[in-house]
């Protein structure tokens, strides 16, 4: 970042004010006695003299009133710094989040164009944190258009999903042009656009099989309160292109935050589309209203069903402290009630907009939380009636197939797929000033996105994407996504220590938690036992430690 010399203290770091102001009158001078020339100098020292002069007097950037004229250059380079390390500085294979090489090859792979590499990685393969697929010597061939799974299986509307799907991102977040693309490019593809939790738009029903998100917003299913409208619910829920319905409890990216979309974005057809009043901030709670406790969740999630006309429905969840899953699954058994899916959400997902913390530091990782999640699910025999679905920062063949390895049965993505819009991670989703014409309520940046072109490239995307899985699998001897298990990926620890997955993690076996198994493993032997199915709230135990204040 540009610093401003310790010698441009004063009287220099005036000097460019000082300067434009001299060069104003001596033009101002040449003006009025020598030729019209001069003109140009005043036109422009006036303008440079009028910013420093405004500099001086304006009172929010304290920068610019220390040094006039000159602190736009710090705010310049300031603002252009993380495009100029984009593209002059970072090394290919640096994540910020994505890096050059994840990025170039969802752009090459959503455009068509050879994907190929010549000459060998670019990875350090004896640093730690190496990983690598196992290959056969049998090598199967697989047809792509087989990545597939039922979900609900027991359902009346059972759905046929493909390993790897859009994830939820809303009309809101993202443009009306955006959205359109990405679902035309499901529809294309066969393959899912989840709506977001703000609710289905225009914009979404142009033929996509649609996951319809609800929050805690309840989007297109609340009533003037902002509590769940069952009869708003019903109307949207048996729409032939909804296909499923997920519920959002949190997201990784900012688990437990809630969300405000100021008044100023929310526009006539925004409104509409939510079910709130045009140009009012509107309020996503941080929790829901609908129910409290695991038990209340596992009884709407039953309700949503019925309502919906027997469509799998679902959770998403970014995990937080295990005892509050644990108590999810002890709600499922005690009910005899389960979510037909889970998407779990990793810490490192994305989002338009979240405080820095949250983003950062709150929330677990995909890797641990997956592993959570299947684990009790396989301990408490409910892996098989309960599908589970990945996202955060999977963008790749190789990232799906390890998500698979952990215990995935699909994928989905969200910036992978705006990457295929033409995202350039220019990282203002924020600001309504997208470059890309993606994450912006700014119709004009909005409508310069090319809906035909961009559609067919998500759809190109997802099917290129999709065939490098069904070839990688193939080369490791399998014949379907459904046989990759941990033993297949490998994990450098050290320069001389390789574990496999299945040697690295621990794996519960299956209905182990409900014959007392929970002793055998750290996490479950604390917390499993004690988690209630009436309450979110940490064991007792811990609670009394904690007031005690002895530890
Ligand atoms: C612009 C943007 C908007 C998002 N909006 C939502 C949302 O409405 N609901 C939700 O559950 N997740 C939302 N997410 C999170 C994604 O659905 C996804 O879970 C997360 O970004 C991880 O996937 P990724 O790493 O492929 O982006 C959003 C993400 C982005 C980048």
């Amino acid at each position: 970042m540009f610093r401003l010399s310790p010698l441009a203290s004063f009287p220099l770091r005036f000097s460019a004010y000082a300067l434009s102001l001299l060069g104003l009158i001596v033009s101002l001078i040449g003006l009025t006695f020598a030729d019209a020339d001069w003109g140009w100098g005043v036109l422009v020292f006036g303008l440079l003299t009028a910013l420093g002069t405004y500099d001086v007097c304006q009172r929010g950037r304290t920068v610019s009133r220390n040094y006039p004229i000159l602190a736009h250059l710090r705010y310049n380079l300031e603002s252009f710094g993380p495009e100029i390390r984009q593209y002059f500085i970072q090394s290919d294979t640096e994540e910020v989040p994505f890096s050059r090489e994840q990025r170039r090859l969802i752009y090459q792979r959503a455009k068509n164009v050879s994907d190929k590499r010549p000459f060998g990685s670019l990875h350090h393969m004896r640093h730690p944190g190496y990983e690598w697929m196992s290959p056969s010597l049998a090598p199967a061939h697989i047809d792509p258009s087989s990545l597939r799974l039922t979900v609900g299986a027991e359902r009346a509307k059972p759905y046929s999903a493909s390993v790897f799907n859009i994830s939820a991102m809303s009309f809101g977040a993202l443009s009306a042009n955006a959205i359109s693309a990405l679902n035309d490019g499901a529809c294309e593809g066969g393959f899912y656009h989840d709506t977001g939790e703000g609710a289905i738009s225009p914009y979404h029903r142009r033929g996509g099989d649609l996951v319809w998100e609800i929050g805690s917003g309840y989007f297109g299913c609340r009533n003037e309160a902002g509590d769940f409208d069952p009869e708003r619910f019903r109307e949207n829920a048996r729409d032939n292109a909804v296909r499923m319905i997920e519920i959002k409890l949190s997201q990784g990216a900012k688990p437990g935050h809630g969300g405000i979309l100021p008044g100023a974005k929310v526009t006539e057809e925004i409104a509409s589309t939510r079910g709130v009043p045009p140009g009012r901030d509107v309020i996503s709670p941080a929790a829901h209203t609908a129910f409290t406790t695991p038990r209340e969740l596992i009884d709407f999630i039953v309700r949503l069903r019925e309502l919906a006309g027997d469509k799998p429905v679902g959770i998403k969840l970014a995990i937080g402290p295990p005892w509050e899953w644990f108590a999810i699954v002890k709600a499922m058994l005690d009910t005899g009630e389960h979510p037909d899916f889970v998407v779990v959400d990793g810490g490192e997902g994305g989002t338009g907009a979240a405080p820095l913390e949250f983003i950062n530091r709150l929330g677990m990782p995909l890797d641990e939380a997956l592993l959570l999640v299947h684990n009790t699910l396989v301990g408490a025999g409910l892996r098989d009636r309960v599908c589970l679905a990945a996202a955060g920062k999977l963008v790749n063949a190789f990232d799906i197939a390890r998500a698979m390895a952990l215990g995935a049965d699909w994928c989905n993505a969200a910036r992978g797929f705006i990457f295929a819009l033409g995202c350039i991670q220019a990282r203002s989703c924020h600001t309504d000033r997208c470059p890309s014409g993606v994450a912006t309520q700014d119709t004009l940046r909005g409508s310069r996105l090319d809906v035909p072109t961009k559609a067919h490239r998500v759809a190109s995307f997802h099917a290129n994407t999709v065939a490098a899985l069904a070839e990688m699998l193939g080369a490791a001897g399998l014949h379907h996504s459904s046989e990759l298990g941990p033993e297949h990926i490998s994990h450098r620890l050290t320069r001389h220590e390789v574990k496999s997955f299945a040697e690295l993690h621990d794996f519960l076996t299956p209905g182990e938690l409900l014959v007392g198994g929970a002793e055998r493993h750290p996490v479950f032997r604390d917390y499993w036992e004690s988690a209630s199915a009436d309450s979110f709230a940490p064991p007792e135990t811990l609670a009394k430690l904690r007031d005690s204040k002895l530890y």
